[in-house]
């Protein structure tokens, strides 16, 4: 059986900064495992405190641009991002038509440092010739209060606003997004021109100024859903997962709104995965060659993070206990993450030096901590205090003293030494060194 493969086309612009435009659609659709394909409406010179200049593209090679592709390749969904220009909105206009594909508008008027994308004079057209083509638009609140003419201040004018855009352009579906409305939660308000229903979704407004792109990738993750074949509402849904997850590890890069991470979609999956992997491999040496020597009492174990900008969340950490290591059970039932005294040091290493991502605890059996302090360079640290905390003021204080990472931290008051290193791997490597 031939397995198709879905496919995308994103027209819209480039952004040099790599966080918007057709770099975020592309990364979009390839997470989401569609194949991403572009026709190209404008160069803008930008990074993320703004635009500096802009060079449209002729309106005909941006149609000859979609010609080319469908034409040859297909395309299973489209979205537009920046449309500078009526004759752009034109020539776009006439292509979608040519082709029929089911389209996503993200109607983008302004970049996120409020430089203009769009013609004044374009919104006309935007409104009677783009929007009309549209399965979904996709509005913030600023776009949407000029689509519709309605101010915007909370959902239910936002609500007012979408049927307003409905009953006048006629899209088939709406989602006025609410990531320039307050409140804990970032409430879009999605509206359904056919039977007048609305629906809301709604994420936990995350506390970072790293938005740069969330409107392109949430409109080119619906593409990508559209593509695949799944129903709008299904591809709303998981947009909004993935532009959720997109801003929770958004990548602090430049001086203004630094850009959105759509690869975070794939890219903590695959590092669980070689977590998995390393662990595993951890697990199977520690058997052979030290299990008889720590006592499966010890509360202690092995953990592994991911690197940054993901090592933040307790969930991402995998970790085993001695006790589950010698119950000899698979992998997969004995992970865990969440609150344990391990995954908490795992947070404080890394947070200190992004190289250590392993770790192995050995929690008061003094008889082995005696012994692999012998064989390994180990730091003293006598002060107490909350567990993530206290292996960071260790770290801190053995660079500055030792000048160099030690092998093992031995956190006195509570009688914990700490083996660390890059991978799970390593630090069993180290503990079998300092034991042979
Ligand atoms: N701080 C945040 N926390 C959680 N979700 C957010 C946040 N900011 C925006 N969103 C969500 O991101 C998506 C995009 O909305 P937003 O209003 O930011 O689009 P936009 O203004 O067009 O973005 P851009 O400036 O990149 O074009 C929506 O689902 C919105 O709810
Ligand atoms: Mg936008």
């Amino acid at each position: 059986m031939v397995v198709k493969l879905p496919k995308a086309l994103t027209i819209a612009g480039l952004d040099s900064g790599g966080g918007a435009g057709i770099t975020a659609d592309l990364k979009t659709f390839h997470a989401m495992g569609v194949y991403g394909m572009v026709a190209l409406t404008a160069v803008t010179a930008q990074n993320t405190l703004g635009v500096r200049a802009i060079q449209e593209v002729e309106p005909s090679i941006v149609e000859a641009q979609v010609n080319a592709v469908a034409e040859d390749i297909g395309v299973d969904a489209a979205k537009t991002g920046m449309l500078s220009s009526s004759p752009i909105m034109e020539s776009v206009a006439k292509v979608v038509k040519k082709w029929g594909f089911p389209l996503v508008v993200d109607p983008v008027m302004y970049a996120k440092s409020g430089d203009p994308l769009m013609r004044r004079d374009a919104m006309d057209t935007l409104r009677r010739t783009i929007i009309p083509l549209a399965k979904v638009v996709t509005p913030n609140v600023p776009e949407a209060e000029e689509l519709s003419g309605i101010r915007i201040r909370n959902l239910d004018d936002a609500k007012a606003a979408a049927k307003r855009i409905a009953e006048e352009f006629h899209p088939e579906i709406i989602i006025v997004k609410g990531g320039h409305l307050t409140g804990a939660e970032s409430i879009d308000v999605v509206y359904f021109r056919d039977n007048g229903e609305y629906r809301e979704l709604s994420a936990p407004r995350i506390n970072t100024g790293n938005t740069h792109g969330t409107g392109c990738s949430f409109s080119a993750a619906i593409a990508a859903g559209l593509a695949k074949g799944m129903n709008a509402w299904d591809s709303i849904r998981q947009a909004k997962e993935l532009i959720t997850m997109a801003i929770q590890y958004s990548l602090p890069l430049g001086h203004g709104h630094g850009p959105v991470n759509p690869m975070s979609w794939v890219e903590l999956r695959a590092y669980r995965y070689d977590a998995v992997v390393d662990l595993n491999n951890a697990m199977g040496v520690i058997k052979n060659k030290v299990g008889e020597l720590i006592d499966p009492q010890d509360n202690g174990g092995i953990a592994i993070t991911p690197p940054q900008p993901y090592a933040t969340d307790p969930r991402n950490v995998i970790a085993v206990t001695w006790r589950s290591i010698k119950d000899g059970l698979p992998i997969s039932l004995i992970m865990r993450s969440g609150s344990s005294r391990l995954v908490k040091y795992a947070l404080g290493m890394v947070s200190s030096n992004p190289e250590l991502r392993a770790l192995i605890l050995i929690s008061g059996l003094s008889d082995l901590i005696s012994g692999v302090k012998r064989g390994l360079s180990t730091y003293d640290y006598d002060l107490s205090g909350d567990e993530s905390m206290l292996i960071s003021g260790a770290l801190n204080n053995a660079l500055r003293s030792l000048n160099r990472v030690p092998d093992a931290i031995h956190l006195t008051s509570v009688n914990d030494l700490v083996i660390m290193g890059e991978s799970a791997t390593s630090v069993v490597n180290k503990l079998i060194k300092a034991l042979g």
